[in-house]
């Protein structure tokens, strides 16, 4: 999670948030736990910390606290998932950064209290935003998560005046180059037809949108248009995320990262927000499903814009920052629910047609390594120089 400041989001968690109660759904009675089975969901929401939860709990026909289900391994602040009556869908939440997030996902996985075969997991949370891509309250569907920050790092004040960043990438001498050192959970990349469809049910929702964040915006506006994104009403983004336990800001950093999601991704991904759980979601999801847990085909992520990432023209980074309240608080945690509400009606509703069974393979997914199909067919690398090789390589030699 990211957010502007921790008060605020006490504040908010604790009163004004409620989202406006969803059109009725009917949810069969659940036959699993009776009998005995497993509990066999559809749905699982992950979010992250108190504000990102409870927007989900206001729900009219989704009461998701109906049942509490206690696990080893979660985290001490959140030790429970919720689950509707019918534990169609259930809720956990991770507590925030990329140890809890990995931790708590390993813990649920493993525990195999739930068949989690056919679920699809919507990760849902808050993230800085790109001016460049989306505006606060926009809601983002990225189909790459990119771990930016694992690199080598020298203060910028401490290097010669050619380097553009402190940032350089592991087993490198040089920012922009594809690292030689690798670390496996880089680069994530979902179904890309997943996202897709997916971001076409978000489009259904009619986000929310407030007088703060309208206003800020306005500062974004330059007559080159460089941030033409940022000044627009929030909506439906497909752009891609960064995970970093860092909650980074500036010009700088932000150019940095940007470019190692497209080196890392073989050109392709397009940063635009910034957040601190993901790709430690996703490596725990993956080795769920490399043991045969879940399908790595049934993820997406929503991140709604809550913060810019940069200051506005004119703005210092620090003041962007620290200093300033951006507006996008609410709007991105009740437009999480907005829209991811629509994506979960909408696999519900359509789940004996079109998403029991999956949506099929097509298309790569996974990590770095080509984990879940033998490492015979890698979607990344390439794009700087020689880094296609390089994962070849370092795969090789950590194998023997
Ligand atoms: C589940 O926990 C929530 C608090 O997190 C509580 O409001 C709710 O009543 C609990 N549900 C049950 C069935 O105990
Ligand atoms: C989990 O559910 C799938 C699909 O319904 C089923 O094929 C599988 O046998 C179940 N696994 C367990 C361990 O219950
Ligand atoms: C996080 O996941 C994204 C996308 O899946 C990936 O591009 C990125 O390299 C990962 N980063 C880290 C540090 O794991
Ligand atoms: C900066 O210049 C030094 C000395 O010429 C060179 O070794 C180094 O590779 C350069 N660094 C970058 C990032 O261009
Ligand atoms: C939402 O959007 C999709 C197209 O992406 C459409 O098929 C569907 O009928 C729409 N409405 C609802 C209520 O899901
Ligand atoms: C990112 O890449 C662009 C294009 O190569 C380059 O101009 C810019 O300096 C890079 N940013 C940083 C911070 O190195």
């Amino acid at each position: 999670m990211r957010f502007f400041q921790a008060v605020l989001a006490t504040l908010l968690a604790s009163a004004s948030i409620s989202p406006s109660h969803a059109g009725s759904i009917s949810f069969p009675r659940s036959h699993d736990v009776s009998q005995g089975h497993k509990v066999s969901l559809k749905g699982f929401i992950i979010s992250m910390f108190t504000p990102e939860a409870t927007i989900w709990h206001s729900i009219l026909d989704f009461n998701l606290l109906a049942h509490n289900i206690s696990l080893p391994g979660l985290s001490p602040l959140f030790p429970t998932i919720h689950c509707t009556p019918t534990h169609e869908v259930c809720q956990i939440v991770t507590g925030k950064g990329e140890i809890n997030a990995a931790v708590t996902i390993s813990a649920l996985l493993f525990s195999t209290h739930f068949n989690l075969t056919r679920t699809y997991f919507l990760i849902a949370g808050i993230a800085g935003i790109s001016p460049e891509h989306g505006t606060t309250g926009s809601v983002t569907l990225p189909r790459f998560a990119v771990q930016p920050a694992l690199q080598h790092e020298i203060d910028i004040r401490e290097l010669p005046g050619n380097f553009s960043t402190g940032y350089i990438p592991q087993g490198s001498t040089r920012p922009g180059t594809f690292p030689k050192t690798v670390y496996g959970t880089e680069v994530f990349e979902l179904d890309a037809r997943l996202v897709d469809i997916a971001a076409g049910f978000a489009r259904n929702a009619s986000l929310a949108d407030s007088e703060a964040a309208r206003r800020y915006r306005t500062n974004y506006m330059t007559a080159d248009g460089r941030y033409h994104a940022a000044t627009q009403s929030p909506g439906i983004v497909q752009c891609d995320t960064s995970t970093s336990d860092v909650y980074f800001a500036g010009h700088i950093l932000t150019s940095t990262f940007a470019n190692t999601t497209k080196g890392l991704t073989g050109g392709r991904g397009v940063y635009c927000t910034s957040q601190q759980e993901d790709n430690a979601t996703l490596e725990a999801l993956l080795r769920g499903a490399k043991a045969g847990l879940v399908d790595f085909r049934r993820i997406i992520i929503m991140r709604s814009g809550s913060d810019f990432d940069r200051p506005f023209p004119g703005q210092s980074a620090l003041e962007g920052l620290l200093y300033s309240d951006h507006g996008g608080f609410a709007i991105a945690l009740e437009n999480l629910y907005l829209a991811g509400w629509e994506i979960i009606k909408a696999i519900l509703k359509g789940w004996d047609e079109a998403f029991r069974d999956g949506l099929g393979e097509r298309g790569y997914v996974g990590d770095v390594w080509g984990t879940l199909n033998g490492g015979t067919a890698l979607d990344f690398g390439a794009s700087m120089d020689d880094g296609r090789e390089a994962i070849i390589a370092k795969r090789s030699i950590l194998e023997v």
